[in-house]
């Protein structure tokens, strides 16, 4: 008999009311389901039940609910001393301590009590859902329903499916999402399901490119908002997280797919949680924090000079640097090879500034590379050869920034800041969308939802272009030489076929 969610009495047990049980309970008594509340800590229920009681006032108060659901929705809220008294709820959500052994303990303890046909879910956002179901006689019965922090804000659920899971689990785990308002996204039990597997790419490439000394923390971070437009830069981020937090989560999604080169970790992270630099937590990360508020790294005036002319490559994104520079009014010189003084502007993709001058037998050190994938609204990336001459580059700098956007300068990079990183985000949700772990369309909602990017990373791909982003991929992984760079198979295909990156097998 399936589970039916939607029936107006239907309760439910959510065990553990710390962040998450909290947050849980409270959508769900929102959504008019009767919730029990347990915790293993005496007291902490009670406290939970007064903080989502405090949290619906609040809610009331601003006006976002009427006085009637507040209320109603908080007499939905009990609490339950021991677990015997979860004896008669249908699903029971489990978001205690993330420790593998206690989650199967509680889990092999419920299935003592609760009936036959009861639903188990676990919180858990970074444990095997077929690990924790080990425990019980009845693995079917258990999925994952993986929320993100704060749970009433944060609109997406994974609902995932172990090894074992029963199909009905995943249906009334999905139905259940939709009841409380989130939308559910479905993914199979792998490390990191969808969201924390898909975010991989962005600190991970960030990281890289610091450890390589292309460009300073807060540049790699104001390239990254600017002109891919992010809400927060990767350092940002990991400020506001923790390293104690992230560097963990890098390294066990590394070694959970063995030492798979695309989510290597950086050396830097572990150096810097044993130095204490946690981030805004710590009140020193890779920003200063005082008050909780993050220090500002002020930019440096952009130079007064100009080029006397410049010769711009036609090679790659050659035309739009050409009608950007136009509407600078630069002086260009229109001769087949450069002019004697002229500054020699290359826009790559994928390469670094040093390959383009050798291949188009430029002169290195007149030569600077200009970021054009992205957005040049906002932020305008500039990269130099090792050596270009410091005139030179003030002269680019100069031009670039004549119409008050600010410029960056990094060092030589196959692929600036941006397109080497937004290239490692398309490439790793191609290789989930590759291995099955969810469909295309919620691999991009997942992430859309969860991370907060600007798109989903396969409709990004597809509007940058799959063979640009394959074209970066390729560019980066013959100057490496590392197989960090190599594409997912799902990528070079729909590239070679000029196919949608969301478009599934026939
Ligand atoms: P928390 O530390 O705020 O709360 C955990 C609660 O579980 C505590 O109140 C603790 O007393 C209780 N508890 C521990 N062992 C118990 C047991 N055996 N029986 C009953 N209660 C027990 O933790 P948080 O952050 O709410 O995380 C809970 C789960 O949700 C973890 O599995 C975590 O990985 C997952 N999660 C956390 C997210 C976050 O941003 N905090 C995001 C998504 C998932």
């Amino acid at each position: 008999m399936p589970l039916d969610v939607s029936r107006p009495d239907l309760s439910l047990a959510v065990i553990g009311a710390g962040v998450m049980g909290r947050g849980i309970a409270q959508i769900a008594v929102q959504a008019g389901i009767r919730v029990l509340l347990h915790d293993s800590r005496p007291g902490a229920a009670r406290e939970a039940k007064d903080a989502v009681s405090a949290q619906l006032r609040r809610l009331e108060e601003k006006g976002r609910i009427g006085r009637e659901e507040s209320e109603r929705a908080q007499a939905n809220l009990a609490i339950a001393d021991s677990l015997p008294a979860l004896a008669g709820c249908p699903i029971v959500i489990e978001a205690i301590v993330e420790n593998p052994d206690v989650k199967r303990e509680l889990f092999r303890s419920l299935e003592a009590i609760v009936a036959e046909d009861c639903l188990l879910a676990s919180n858990t956002s970074s444990l095997s859902i077929t690990a924790i179901a080990s425990a019980c006689k009845r693995p079917e019965r258990v999925g994952g329903f993986h929320f993100f922090n704060p749970v009433p804000l944060m609109k997406v659920v994974e609902v995932v499916d172990g090894l074992l899971t029963a199909a009905w689990v995943g249906e009334a785990l999905t139905a259940l999402a939709l009841r409380c308002g989130h939308r559910p996204v479905r993914a199979k039990d792998t490390p990191g399901f969808i969201v924390n597997h898909a975010g991989r790419g962005y600190g991970t490439e960030a990281l890289r490119i610091l450890g390589e000394g292309i460009a300073e923390f807060h540049d790699i971070d104001r390239i990254l908002r600017d002109c891919a437009g992010f809400r927060l830069g990767p350092f940002e981020l990991l400020d506001l997280t923790g390293l104690d937090v992230s560097h963990p989560v890098m390294e066990s999604i590394y070694r959970q797919y063995y030492e798979e080169p695309r989510y290597r970790p950086s050396p830097l992270t572990g150096q810097r949680v044993a130095a204490g630099l946690l981030g805004r937590k710590s009140g020193r990360g890779f920003y200063g924090h005082a008050d909780g508020k993050q220090e500002d790294v002020p930019e440096p005036p952009a130079p007064t000079a100009r080029p006397a002319s410049v010769w711009v490559s036609p090679v790659e994104l050659g035309a739009k640097l050409t009608e950007l520079l136009r509407k600078l009014g630069a002086h260009i010189d229109r001769g087949a090879r450069p002019a004697a003084q002229s500054l020699c502007l290359v826009a790559p993709l994928g390469h670094d500034a040093t390959t383009v001058a050798i291949e188009e037998e430029l002169d290195p050190a007149r030569t600077v590379a200009v970021d054009c994938l992205f957005g040049t609204d906002r932020r305008r990336t500039l990269m130099t050869t090792p050596v270009t001459t410091p005139a030179m580059c003030a002269a680019a700098q100069g031009l670039l920034s004549s119409d008050g956007v600010p410029v960056t300068v990094i060092r030589d990079s196959p692929g600036f800041v941006t397109q080497r990183v937004i290239a490692q985000i398309v490439n790793i949700a191609c290789d989930i969308a590759q291995q099955r772990i969810a469909s295309p369309a919620d691999i991009d909602t997942a992430v859309a939802l969860g991370l907060g990017y600007p798109q989903g990373p396969l409709a990004w791909g597809d509007a940058i272009g799959a063979s640009r982003i394959l074209a970066v991929l390729e560019a980066l992984l013959s100057f490496y030489g590392d197989p960090r760079y190599r594409s997912s198979p799902w990528l070079r295909r729909r590239a070679l076929l000029g196919v949608s990156l969301l478009t599934t097998e026939t």
